[in-house]
């Protein structure tokens, strides 16, 4: 199976400022600190950009975490913050779709705002599931399909725009439902809330973030 080639340097430098110094940083608070912040154990990240998160987990908690990320010049940012951390953190340049670890291996999943952006969500789901213990929980927050019919069609409409701009992110994916598809237990999806009015204003129709739980079902 092809694996994906994610080289986007300028979104990448964009997404960098907005999640550090940007708007991005204090509306993110809240899903950084609900996934990462609950990581438990030997953790695996997805997607992690710049590192936004390595500042999130609780060296108490964590053993070490093996942070992912295909693109170059995200993980040039990331390599910065890893040095930074309070817990072992080891980069990786791997997409989602082909995970480089063996079966079983991680105690915790964290994954914000990455979904959107795979290139086969099913896939990277799967392999999630394949390297996760059983027992094993995901904790991930992601911007999602409105439950609204008419701002769901805007999101669907805006996909042409937003895949080309945005290192390939999809307004209009259903997170929970592909979550439970792959063959994940106990999935609990809740809304969160921008915590800045204007932002909530702007973002939250279009883009509603859910925080979704799940565990890798144990061998029965
Ligand atoms: C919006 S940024 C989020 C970065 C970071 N997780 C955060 O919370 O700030 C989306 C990230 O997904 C990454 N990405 C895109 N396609 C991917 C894939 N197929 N597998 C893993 N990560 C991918 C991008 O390179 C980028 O770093």
């Amino acid at each position: 199976m092809s694996e994906p080639v994610v080289d986007h340097p300028c979104f990448s430098r964009f997404f960098n400022w907005l999640a550090s110094r940007g708007p991005g940083r204090g509306s993110f608070v809240a899903l950084r600190s609900a996934t990462a912040g609950q990581a438990r154990g030997v953790t695996l990240e997805l997607g992690a950009g710049g590192g936004p998160n390595f500042a999130y987990y609780d060296p108490a908690l964590v053993a070490r975490v093996e942070a992912t990320e295909p693109d170059a010049t995200m993980l040039g940012y990331a390599r910065q913050r890893a040095a930074q951390a309070s817990v072992p953190i080891t980069l990786t340049q791997a997409p989602a779709e082909a995970l480089p670890f063996g079966d079983d291996t991680f105690d915790t999943a964290v994954m914000t705002l990455v979904f959107c952006s795979v290139a086969d969500p099913e896939r990277s789901l799967r392999e999630l599931l394949r390297t996760l213990k059983p027992g094993g929980r995901l904790l991930m927050a992601e911007h999602v399909r409105s439950r609204h019919t008419a701002l769901a069609a805007t999101q669907s409409a805006l996909v042409p725009l937003t895949t080309r701009l945005a290192s390939n992110c999809h307004w209009n994916r259903d997170a929970a439902s592909v979550v439970r598809q792959a063959g994940f237990a106990e999935v609990h999806a809740q809304p969160l809330t921008y915590p800045r009015p204007s932002i909530r204003l702007l973002a939250g129709g279009l883009l509603p973030i859910q925080l979704i739980e799940a565990r890798k079902p144990d061998i029965s």
